[in-house]
């Protein structure tokens, strides 16, 4: 398999196909994510699967939440709502991703480093698969509303929402920064060199 060509072409996929995404897949891709991640055995976090219509529109009213307590938009009119709502209820599926905090920075970000590595995986994989995916951390995702629907508790973070479909069209790549442009050398006593 060529790790580098799925890499390379993997994108993400923000309008789906409405069919319906097999609960057991998600699940598999996961473990496989997993095992696949060095230290993905040890790493602690929970999912939150919503694939059904039921769990979708709850899912949806709680992100919704926050922008109709926002007063800016309040006064916007009921469509944009329906928009904002319907976008979510169409995705065939959601997968929360809740990652365990440790008793110090140091092991809360190594936790989620491997949270984050493990769900690349995900998607790389799910990519493999043609299930497309949108690694979503809109700030609208941090409400009370949301942490209580997932049952979050103050020890956990959400590192962010997946969502899920099979699409038709594969989007174009986004320009990429060259590696050369993110790149320093710290050479002897002269500090870094441009
Ligand atoms: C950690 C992480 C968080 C992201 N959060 C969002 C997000 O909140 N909203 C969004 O539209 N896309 C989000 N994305 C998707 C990126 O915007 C996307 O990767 C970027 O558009 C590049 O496209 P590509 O994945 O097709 O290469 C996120 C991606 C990553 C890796």
């Amino acid at each position: 398999m060529d790790f580098r060509k799925t890499i390379r072409e993997r994108r993400s996929i923000r309008r789906f196909h409405p069919s319906p995404v097999d609960q057991e897949l998600v699940f598999t891709l996961l473990r496989e994510a997993r095992q696949l991640y060095s230290s993905g055995e040890t790493a602690a976090f929970r999912c939150v699967y919503a694939g059904t219509a039921d769990s979708r529109e709850r899912l949806a009213a709680c992100m919704l939440e926050p922008l109709i307590k926002n007063r800016l938009v309040k006064w916007l009119p009921e469509k944009v709502r329906d928009f904002v709502r319907k976008r979510v209820t169409d995705i065939p599926g959601h997968l929360a991703v809740i990652a365990a905090t440790g008793p110090d920075r140091r092991e809360s970000d190594m936790n989620y480093a491997a949270v984050c590595g493990i769900m690349q995986n995900f998607q790389l994989l799910s990519w493999q698969r043609r299930l497309g995916a949108l690694w979503d951390t809109e700030p609208m995702m941090q409400s009370k509303e949301l942490f209580h629907l997932l049952k979050m508790s103050p020890e956990e973070r959400l590192v962010g929402i997946f969502h899920l479909g099979y699409f038709d069209k594969i989007p174009k790549a986004r320009a990429r920064t060259r590696a050369e442009k993110k790149w320093t050398v710290l050479s002897g006593g002269e500090g870094p060199v441009e």
